[in-house]
């Protein structure tokens, strides 16, 4: 194949080729994040990528369907589409077996997920999102489990309180606003919860125009701007502070305090979120740092959307964290660990007579459970010290004609440049020690 020929074939706009150090990353803060919900009593499912359109039409929000979904039809014309998010999977799943499935499910996934977003700092095409979903609970506490679970994530990753702050609102208590005070009809209450979800995005005439358009007079405007600021120390004072939305949000932070999980979080009645099936709580976490203005994660109650698949209702509510965003955090706030070096030790060739002795070593290290590499090739010594050390592989062992006659071993610890002869029966303790640092 000549010059002109080669494919100039860049990877998909909008996604990312994972190397193993991305890798090792992404498999650290998976960890961190399994570890947390395993530690809650959640257990791992997952789903196919390609679902049936008719499942995020019905719920999933006009911007995410409209705008974003990847779909099209399958050569038997059927319409499919890519996952764009977990929820309604995971809604379909629990329907199908909703009376096997003891409840309350306290289940968790680390999906792909695909969005038609323009790719910039925190949004890509294609990315992975940690779920954590607790379905077939009424109870407030199950709000509150998972907001302390996404708290404890963070702290796991190593976050502090002064990195990050959830805030919490209720979707029911901006209904009785909109409904009860703000005497809006129901046509319209999408529209303004679009409108407030794209607030911080837009300038503030813009989003004002939003409300024009709606219909909403200056009046009903400058009071749904009242309402929107309300914070900790007023709210009791407003009249929404009647509403049941107001009780269940009221509810939770108490319980918050009680865990002195409260300082972690803030009161935002700016928090609508863009997807259409929360019914109750709703809540973002934002990074404090003002470089990261993407919400990490997000995530809230949904009452109805197991309804859809199934004769039965049953109410779910958890989040999803983006790994975009969170190793963005990570980065900033100096958190991502130095990796574990990928190899151990290597077993270096001295000829091509050795090959089954030094096989047999490399077989012997690897059982005792250290992540071990044999050479391929008896080139010179030297170039085979200095590929392990272009590894970051701490140990090299050598075993020369010498040694090998009297079941001897080179162990050469490469960060501090020692080296000691052992006893092949040695030989495990010897690579533990070296390294442990003993
Ligand atoms: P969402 O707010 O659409 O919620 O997404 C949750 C998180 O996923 C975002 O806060 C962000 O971290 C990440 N994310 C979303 N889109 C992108 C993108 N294009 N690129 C990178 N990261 C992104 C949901 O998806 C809900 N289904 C979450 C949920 C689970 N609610 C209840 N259970």
């Amino acid at each position: 194949m000549n010059k002109a020929e080669k494919l100039s074939v860049v990877s998909y706009r909008g996604t990312r080729d994972f190397y193993p150090e991305d890798m090792r990353i992404r498999s650290w803060i998976f960890d961190r994040m399994k570890e947390t919900a395993m530690s809650f009593g959640y257990e791992e499912y997952d789903g196919p990528m390609l679902e049936s359109f008719e499942l995020y039409a019905a719920k999933s929000g006009e911007e995410l369907v409209n705008e974003q979904l990847y779909h099209f039809f399958d050569r038997a014309d059927r319409h499919v589409a890519i996952r764009p998010e977990m929820t309604p999977t995971v809604a379909r799943m629990v329907a199908a077996r909703i009376n096997d499935l003891s409840r309350p499910i306290r289940w968790f996934s680390f999906p792909n997920l695909w969005r038609y977003e323009k790719p910039q700092r925190g949004r890509l095409r294609e990315h992975w999102q940690f779920n954590v979903d607790i379905l077939g609970s009424d109870s407030i506490g199950a709000d509150q489990e998972i907001i302390e679970i996404a708290i404890q994530v963070m702290i796991r990753l190593g976050a502090g309180k002064n990195d990050f702050r959830i805030h919490i609102s209720n979707r029911r208590m901006l209904t009785y606003f909109l409904h009860q005070i703000l005497d809006l009809p129901e046509g319209i209450w999408g529209g303004v919860c679009r409108a407030i979800d794209k607030r911080s995005k837009i300038p503030h005439e813009t989003f004002e125009e939003m409300l024009r358009e709606l219909e909403l007079t200056s009046h009903q405007i400058s009071e749904l701007g009242r309402y929107l600021s309300l914070s900790h120390q007023n709210i009791d004072q407003h009249p929404v502070s009647e509403s049941d939305g107001y009780g269940e949000l009221r509810q939770i932070w108490n319980g918050l305090s009680e865990s002195g999980l409260d300082t972690f979080c803030t009161l935002d009645l700016s928090i609508v979120r863009g997807l259409d099936y929360y019914t109750g709580t709703v809540f973002e976490m934002y990074d404090l740092a003002p470089e990261n203005r993407r919400a990490l994660f997000g995530g809230g109650r949904y009452d109805n959307l197991v309804g859809l698949f199934s004769k039965d209702r049953l109410s779910g509510v958890g989040f999803g964290m983006g790994d975009v965003t969170v190793r963005d955090f990570l980065e900033i706030h100096g958190l991502i660990p130095n990796p574990e070096p990928p190899i151990q030790v290597h077993v270096a060739l001295f000829n091509e007579e050795l090959r089954r002795s030094s096989g047999a070593i490399a077989s012997l290290l690897r059982s005792a459970g250290y992540r071990t590499t044999l050479q391929l090739d008896p080139v010179k010594l030297a170039k085979q010290f200095k590929w392990a050390d272009s590894k970051s592989i701490p140990i090299v062992i050598l075993q020369g004609p010498d040694e090998k006659k009297q079941n001897l071993v080179q162990v050469k610890n490469m960060l501090t440049h020692s080296q000691q002869v052992v006893s092949e029966r040695d030989l495990v303790e010897t690579v533990r020690q070296s390294l442990a640092g003993d």
